[in-house]
């Protein structure tokens, strides 16, 4: 669906349907001659946050939806609530229309303190959550929508304008991570990915893409990483693309994104209940890449590298063992105590690989533990850090774009756990206690010489049975945007 700004008046905009808020219904409808239509439908229906009142007219637009509730007194948390509430309303009532074009009128939203640019990116949101679907594998297709251009029409022109342009750029990176995603393992292995990295720099001269094989890696010592994908008939893949949309010389924000395309568990193989769900375990590479194609599509101006630590985790004769000591790019030694802890083998050779590139900060986003789930649920991706304006920076973002985390401890008490009788560390301890900590803890041993946090997504990134969510791409494009700026 394409977005755009539009300028002008409610009541003789060129649209199929308009959205107008309840609460200023009465005067739009006055301007469009369709005082009593109106005036039928309001006393018909009850005005509440989150409801949509219908009215059906002659001429264009033959649509007028009325959201949410009568005027009322409220202060500014619930004013933002409300408004949130009737973005979904508005989002779902719009994505099921049956014509070509829709128009939000944003301005007369009562969001308290908010501003256009922050109505305008909310309501498209929703809509591009309300309009994703995955089909390719179905032999009757559902219906396709209709709408296809949705304007938002405002007197805040230039705010407006920048939040459709990012929100369009959103809605493209997040349909790549919610595809890449809900892509089944057998399609989506490393090499798949690396093609999805390809087409990013395809025709962008200020873009490249740079994969390197197993025997690359081997030669740089990522012996963490290789252990992951040695019991995969499927060879594993370092991906990474590289923007250049800033200044030369400034340092690049690095986003690392654990991308196991399948996660048996290995030799440590996990029980069969539930285990379909580890096809999503490549979810944070997704939403680097989703990222990238976000800040491309965005032009954001800064100077943006993605990597992908992209490997399938089986069992087999080849496969690591428990026990097994392995040597990391960086040098420090590690036993591998359970073969389903993977996703740190992978991601702690990514992390010392982009040392390189001199960032200005890196952010690894992982479906890491089951800890986290049940720690947060899905309703908060966990955040860890060990620079405090990274940590603010990014929870912000999340919280502006309703893609929240919460930050987690990075105590030095929790690292003992991690200690090894027979190498520098193992790759799991403590048991049941703080997996998710833990898990940092031992990232957190890759990630000094720069300004890093983690982000463990395990419960955010999809929903068992339905689908890829995009998170935490929401919050990192905001991030982006902010660092942008
Ligand atoms: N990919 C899993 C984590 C996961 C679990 C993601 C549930 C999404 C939903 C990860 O590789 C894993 O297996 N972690 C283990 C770590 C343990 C062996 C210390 C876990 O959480 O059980
Ligand atoms: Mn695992
Ligand atoms: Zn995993």
């Amino acid at each position: 669906m394409r977005y755009a700004s539009r300028t002008g008046n409610a009541a003789s905009v060129a649209t199929d349907c308009l959205v107008v808020p309840r609460r200023t219904a009465r005067e739009t409808g006055t301007a469009m001659g369709v005082a009593e239509q109106v005036e039928l439908a309001l006393n018909g229906t009850k005005g509440r946050a989150g409801g949509v009142a219908r009215v059906f007219l002659k001429d264009r637009p033959s649509r007028l939806l009325m959201v949410g509730a009568d005027d009322k007194d409220a202060d500014d948390a619930t004013k933002l609530a409300d408004f949130q509430r009737d973005a979904k309303a508005a989002a779902n009532a719009v994505a099921g229309l049956d014509v070509a074009d829709a128009t939000l009128c944003i301005d007369d939203f009562d969001a308290g303190s908010a501003d256009a640019y922050w109505k305008t990116r909310t309501m498209l949101a929703a809509v591009s959550h309300a309009a994703y679907r995955f089909t390719p594998y179905k032999s009757s297709k559902p219906k396709a929508a209709t709408l296809r251009r949705l304007g938002v029409l405002s007197r805040q022109r230039a705010k407006t304008r920048r939040a459709v342009g990012h929100a369009q750029a959103l809605d493209d990176g997040l349909g790549l991570a919610k595809d890449l995603g809900n892509q089944p393992p057998n399609v989506c292995h490393p090499t798949f990915l690396a093609r999805a990295a390809r087409a990013l720099s395809r025709g962008a001269a200020n873009v490249t893409t740079t994969v390197l094989d197993e025997k690359k890696m081997a030669e740089l010592g990522m012996g963490a990483f290789l252990s992951v994908t040695r019991g995969s008939a499927t060879p594993g893949k370092m991906i990474i693309v590289n923007y250049k949309g800033g200044n030369r010389g400034d340092n690049p924000v690095v986003l690392v994104g654990k991308g196991i395309t399948f996660d048996t568990g290995g030799i440590n193989i996990k029980s069969s209940a539930g285990m379909d769900e580890m096809k999503w375990d490549m979810c944070g590479a997704a939403s680097v890449l989703g990222a990238m194609k976000a800040a491309i599509a965005a032009e954001l101006p800064i100077n943006l590298i993605v990597v992908a630590a992209a490997a399938e985790n089986m069992p087999g004769s080849r496969a690591s063992r428990p026990s097994d000591i392995v040597t990391t790019m960086s040098g420090q030694t590690v036993e591998i105590m359970n073969t389903d802890a993977e996703g740190r083998l992978v991601l702690c050779d990514a992390l010392t690989y982009v040392k390189r590139f001199k960032p200005a900060a890196v952010v690894d986003i992982a479906t890491l533990t089951g800890a986290q789930v049940v720690a947060l649920g899905t309703h908060a991706s966990a955040l860890y850090a060990n620079d405090d304006a990274l940590a603010d920076a990014l929870a912000s973002a999340g919280d502006g774009a309703g893609d929240r985390m919460w930050r987690m401890p990075l105590w030095d008490d929790y690292q003992g756990a991690l200690d090894s009788a027979f190498a520098d560390m193992k790759n799991v301890g403590g048991g049941r206690a703080a997996g998710s900590i833990v898990a940092a803890c031992f990232l957190s041993r890759f990630a000094k010489d720069f300004p890093w946090a983690h982000l463990d997504i395990a419960g955010s990134a999809y929903v068992s049975g339905k689908g890829s969510t995009g998170r935490p791409l929401p919050a990192l494009f905001d991030y982006l945007v902010n660092a942008a700026s």
